[in-house]
């Protein structure tokens, strides 16, 4: 999953319920909620409270182990014109089959949508024209965020802003390699960029990759698709680095479009039903602070579930993230993958 710059900041504000301000830069060990009057902490579980600064290497590339079969099952999977929800409910059964827990609902986004799309279970939406497929694998919280483009048109015209997108992630992957902890912002940002315009197209500039933390998919560094001039050095730890193409006739810019039925949760609220209360704590306990989706609830509760969430909603418990659309409204295409970086080490966790 992408970062946007309304993420950079860190916090929510106006959407949330009236006097209360959320802090969504959630860490696993707790939610704080500060209303007027008072700060509510809800406690996750005891197995939650991980060492946040001690990379978890083996967790990370047992994840990345299993995303690189994901990916290799997705591809043989995905046809023109099948049902999105099919896919996306395929693929991550077979996440969870294979050991390994879903790290977020998997994006299916087609065409200008560069990200954040997800089916809800009865969606009507096919597979179609340069479809992205942003997977989120984990293990014990250590995630690895990959993504690829398929083109999904007859006369594969979108095979050269896929290889743009594709190149430009080899370029920055060679730039970490040879610079490893070193490796400035500004590096990675330039030798995408350089490796997309030269190719013909141009960088989405608004969206980038990001840190990885255990249970939190956005964690403190962005990762930027242009060169920003940032002198910040990468350092050790987890990173998913993911340039987005999309061509000369773009404005290299997303806008944020409706709902994408991806979900977070953003505080406890005030719910009283029991079918809310119940999908908070369904939430909270397999979820912890990762992003769910609509379809998966509509699966586990059945109907009960969007009455459940639009409470949930207007308590200002869970927020939907926005779909992300090229603001011209031109295809997009993404490829992504996860590495990290330790005791002087690269590792590419798909190679
Ligand atoms: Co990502």
């Amino acid at each position: 999953m992408t970062m946007t710059e309304k993420d950079y900041s860190g916090t929510v504000t106006g959407k949330i319920g009236k006097n209360s301000k959320v802090n969504t830069n959630l860490k696993p060990e707790a939610t704080k909620i500060e209303n007027k009057n008072k700060t509510k902490t809800i406690k996750l579980t005891e197995q939650d409270e991980v060492e946040i600064n001690k990379l978890n290497i083996e967790a990370y590339k047992k994840a990345g182990q299993i995303a690189k079969k994901v990916k290799e099952y997705s591809i043989a999977l995905i046809k023109k014109d099948m049902l999105l929800s099919e896919i996306a409910e395929k693929i991550e059964a077979k996440i969870e089959e294979l050991g390994a827990g879903v790290a977020f609902p998997v994006n299916l986004s087609i065409d200008d949508v560069a990200a954040h799309y997800t089916p809800t279970l009865k969606d009507e939406k096919k597979a179609q024209g340069l479809l992205k497929v942003d997977i989120g694998v984990h293990i014990e919280g250590c995630i690895c965020d990959i993504a690829f483009s398929l083109d999904l048109t007859p006369e594969k015209k979108y095979d050269k802003i896929i290889k743009a997108s594709e190149e430009a992630l080899k370029s920055a992957l060679e730039q970490v390699k040879k610079s490893k902890e070193n490796t400035t912002l500004s590096q990675i940002g330039r030798s995408i960029n350089e490796k997309i315009t030269t190719l013909g197209f141009s960088p989405v500039v608004n969206l980038s990759g990001h840190g990885l933390d255990e249970f939190d998919i956005h964690s403190g560094i962005t990762i930027p698709n242009y060169d920003n001039s940032s002198n910040k050095e990468l350092g050790e730890g987890a990173f998913a680095i993911e340039p987005f193409a999309t061509l000369q006739k773009g404005s290299g810019l997303i806008y944020e479009g409706s709902g994408s039925n991806i979900y977070r949760i953003t505080g406890s609220g005030q719910v009283r039903s029991p079918s809310a209360r119940e999908i908070l704590s369904y939430i909270l306990e397999t979820k912890k602070t990762l992003p769910f989706s609509q379809r998966e609830l509509e699966r586990k509760f059945g109907s009960k579930a969007l009455l459940g969430m639009s409470e949930l909603k207007r308590a200002g418990a869970i927020d939907e993230f926005p779909q992300l659309i090229e603001k011209n409204h031109q295809v997009v295409s993404q490829a992504e993958t996860s590495l990290i970086i330790h005791e002087g080490k690269v590792e590419i966790l798909l190679e």
